[in-house]
């Protein structure tokens, strides 16, 4: 995740039994080798990278990964054509993320290892679809032979459970690891989360990076300028350069980009990555043997 998840929090992630994710989106390519480095050394266990595949860097983000034998890589905002071969043959195990059916089979026909379906309640950049994990989840499940990830609104145990009975192998979390301890997010927006409730987030900017935000001024100003038919040069200029940075990163709750998934209503606390996971994992455990027991 963009600003949230370097190195601290994808050790942390990975040494509670997760997969943590060094998010390189946001990441100039030697600050990327540095992460990796240091959640080499911080943790044993296997660690991943996402590329965002529309980023400027990314020859050098690809060197870096091979270089440093990152084992997974989650490449998403892209073709899965243009580098899995690549990575490949070099040992690197890789996983694409996507918003409907029809890029899922082209991920799977483009030779990756695993899938990420991520639904429309999802924090970050999101499909045009407006397709719920609810409903995107089982479309993928009946027709991809290799492993289904499931994404967005995921936060809790029973969520968790709900995305395995419609045919996921694995959840991939985002917004709840925000706020968490070891989340690189700026303490404002860590708190501004834990205080959302329901509709305080949107997906705006359909038409030019589709994004869903938590809402304030920025939002605001989006808003108004898409209901009032702004062209696509007119938003880009609202959006400006290193918005998110701003928001997420420095903290700056007005007017910078504060991306969240609609989970954000049911994160109450600002705890470690390790207790997040265990909570999730002990309410999964106890909520499936309740229903086996119905
Ligand atoms: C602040 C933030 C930044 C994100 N940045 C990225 C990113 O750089 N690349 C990516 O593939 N997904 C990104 N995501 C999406 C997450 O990887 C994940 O799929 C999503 O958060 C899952 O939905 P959830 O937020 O409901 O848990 C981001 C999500 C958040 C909340």
């Amino acid at each position: 995740m963009v600003w949230c998840s370097g190195w601290e929090l994808a050790s942390a992630v990975s040494n509670a039994g997760g997969l943590g994710i060094i998010g390189a989106g946001s990441m100039y390519p030697e600050i990327l080798k540095e992460h990796i480095q240091k959640c080499k050394q911080a943790t044993n266990k296997p660690f991943a990278v996402n590329l965002p595949l529309l980023y400027s860097d990314i020859d050098q983000h690809i060197q870096t990964i091979i270089e440093e034998k990152v084992p997974i890589v989650f490449t998403s905002a892209g073709n899965p054509k243009t580098w899995t071969t690549l990575l490949k043959e070099h040992g690197v195990k890789v996983v694409h993320v996507v918003s409907s059916v029809k890029f899922a089979l082209k991920s799977e026909a483009a030779g990756v290892d695993a899938v990420v379906a991520e639904g429309f309640e999802a924090g970050g950049h999101n499909g045009r679809e407006e397709t719920t994990t609810l409903c995107l989840v089982p479309e993928v499940a009946k027709v991809l032979q290799i492993p289904l990830i499931a994404a967005g609104g995921i936060g809790s145990g029973r969520a968790m459970l709900a995305a395995f009975a419609l045919g996921a192998d694995a959840v991939q979390i985002g917004s709840r690891f925000v706020a968490s301890d070891e989340s690189s997010a700026h303490n404002n927006f860590k708190k501004a989360i834990i205080i959302a409730k329901e509709g305080d987030t949107e997906l705006r900017l359909k038409n030019l990076t589709p994004v869903r935000l938590l809402k304030n001024n920025f939002y605001e100003q989006v808003k108004q300028a898409e209901e009032g038919k702004a062209n696509l040069e007119e938003l880009r200029a609202i959006l400006g350069k290193g918005r998110a940075k701003k928001g997420m990163f420095q903290g700056e709750l007005h007017e910078g980009e504060l991306e969240i998934g609609q989970v954000a209503s049911q994160i109450n606390e600002i705890k470690p990555a390790a207790e997040i996971l265990k909570e999730i994992w002990q309410e999964f455990l106890v909520e499936k043997d309740r229903l086996a027991s119905l």
